[in-house]
């Protein structure tokens, strides 16, 4: 079956959209006031998106035709919606009042509210001098050990909000394994300085371990006992037994719910180097950012709801107008590393082909999601973008204010972005670039020569997304809007968006290369071409 069953209204509505310029539909007077949405202080402008008012009121009945609504209120509710591994999926619930804790969770809301109080605690108490060293000093550094959930997020903070940022402690994450990032990162720090924060809900991922194993062996040689780990690291995970063998002080052990996603953990404990860099009140107006985007996302009519209406725009693209990309392209320095981040929220959640039943899939699910920053990505993809056969939707996000006090420099900023999504949309024609050769004074063969490659397709659909300034309640409503365009693409592309079984395997053959690289009589399912490398790299060892 297609998602939108063959001979319906929306596949028609494609098939047309699919003949037509974008730039055409402004030809309808208004569309800039009528194409956009303001929720929790983010203006989105998706005036720019080939679609009609028409197309868009299919698709909002389409999805309610799926029941959205009752899958929203199902999610909030506490159902256990990831199906496969039976859990609950109620991160949002960590950035609501008490009282909506309460009524969800019962008895476990006095868990979370623990929580809540044990970090906002030790934020206090380091910030403060209170909770010190085994040498005694006050701490200046954080690490924070971690990868993909356990990482992208509080990365995603720890950049985005660094205005914010506590006078007198600096927060470092290390997630790879390789050991150069691992030495570069202790070359930093002071064993006597360092507070450690291992995060991870499982507490076997191999590269986190490896890297706090590293970690510890360097605090020790550097304290010269191990009262050293008892006294200056702190676990977040949900194994607790795991934590407390490696060393870890039961005490120090900060819980990880099931009914919360690893991509999804930031409002958790896991969010507690975050809250250390900024500070509790910082920590607080970032989940009230995401809060507010939580209650427009369950009250809003789907046709003005924000997360909505990107999620449903980014179907049509992906599955009416069969783009299989997606850029995004903060403009904003700060905002680097949100393209990574929401390539985990996004990939790992909806990038899948077996629906929650377990049934094949026939249509296309998550877009590649790429991007960086703006201005960088006009000179390094945007060529592509503007002059390849490929239409890559975009979205572009951007601050009224900058943070810094270069205004012409913000001013510059910003141009930038809405030029591009202009370019993106408009190109330039044949003639127009024939013209403007003329116009620059080439005769007819220069014209006749160069024209050609001066052409743009246009004709690429994008989002832009506006917030006052990049404040830490922005920034939740940022991250809370993206998770639940993801939430609403999911039930629409009929996946699980809380699982992640695909990358099981890779962690599999990774012990099984490890073990031949130990042992080359081990038994292995490897192709001569992996054996090979492995040799290759086993004879190269000094
Ligand atoms: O990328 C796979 C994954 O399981 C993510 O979902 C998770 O955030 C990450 O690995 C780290 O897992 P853990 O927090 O258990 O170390």
């Amino acid at each position: 079956m297609a998602l939108f069953n063959n001979n319906n209204t929306i596949t028609k509505d494609a098939e047309r959209a699919k003949k037509r310029s974008i730039s055409a539909l402004f030809q309808t007077p208004h569309r800039a006031d009528h194409f956009c949405v303001k929720a929790a202080d983010l203006y989105l402008d998706y005036s720019k998106q080939n679609i009609t008012k028409t197309e868009l009121d299919n698709l909002v009945t389409w999805a309610k035709r799926h029941d959205l609504a009752a899958k929203i209120s199902a999610m909030f509710s506490g159902d256990k919606i990831n199906n496969t591994e039976q859990r609950a999926v109620l991160h949002a619930l960590l950035r609501a009042p008490a009282s909506i804790k309460a009524a969800v969770l019962g008895d476990e809301a006095t868990s979370v509210q623990h929580t809540e109080q044990r970090m906002a605690q030790i934020v206090d108490d380091v910030h403060q001098g209170k909770l010190r060293s085994a040498a005694g000093k006050k701490y200046t550094h954080v690490l924070a050990l971690g990868i993909g959930g356990s990482y992208y997020g509080i990365k995603v903070g720890l950049s985005a909000l660094h205005p914010y940022h506590y006078d007198g402690l600096n927060v470092h994450i290390l997630a790879n394994v390789d050991g150069a990032a691992v030495t570069e990162k202790l070359a930093q720090l002071s064993v006597d300085t360092t507070l450690v924060i291992i995060i991870s809900k499982t507490f076997t991922t191999q590269e986190t371990l490896l890297n706090a194993k590293a970690v510890k062996q360097w605090m020790i040689a550097g304290q010269g006992n191990d009262d050293v780990i008892t006294k200056q690291w702190f676990a977040i995970s949900s194994n607790v037994a795991k934590a407390q063998a490696f060393g870890i002080n039961k005490s120090h052990v900060l819980p990880m719910w099931d009914w919360v996603g690893g991509r999804f953990s930031l409002w958790s404990a896991v969010g507690l180097p975050l809250a250390l860099a900024i500070g509790n009140q910082h920590f607080n107006a970032l989940k009230a950012g995401a809060y507010q985007m939580d209650q427009h996302f369950q009250t809003a009519d789907f046709s003005s709801n924000m997360p909505v209406l990107m999620a449903l725009i980014g179907i049509w693209n992906r599955n009416g107008l069969n783009y299989p990309s997606l850029a995004v392209l903060p403009y904003d320095h700060a905002l680097r590393a949100l393209p990574g981040y929401l390539q985990q929220t996004d990939m790992e959640s909806n990038g899948k082909s077996v629906s929650n039943q377990g049934e094949k899939i026939h249509w296309p699910t998550a877009p590649i999601v790429f991007g960086q920053e703006g201005t960088n990505g006009q000179h390094a993809f945007m060529q592509l973008m503007h002059q390849s056969d490929e239409i890559i939707p975009t979205d572009f996000i951007v601050a009224l204010q900058g943070t810094s006090s270069l205004t012409e420099h913000h001013r510059a900023l910003v141009a930038n972005c809405f030029a591009q999504s202009e370019a993106l949309m408009q190109g330039k024609s044949l003639a127009q670039a024939e013209t403007e050769l003329a116009n620059n004074g080439a005769d007819s063969a220069e014209i006749a020569r160069l024209a050609p490659h001066k052409t743009m397709k246009g004709n690429t659909p994008s989002n832009t997304l506006l917030m006052q300034s990049l404040t830490p309640t922005a920034l939740g409503a940022i991250l809370a809007l993206y998770e639940h365009k993801i939430f609403v693409q999911g039930v629409l592309w009929q996946v699980n968006s809380y699982d992640q079984w695909g990358v099981e395997l890779g962690k599999q053959l990774g012990q099984q290369v490890l073990a031949y690289m130990a042992d080359n009589s081990a038994e292995h399912q490897m192709s001569p071409s992996s054996v090979k490398l492995i040799n290759t790299f086993l004879a190269n060892q000094q």
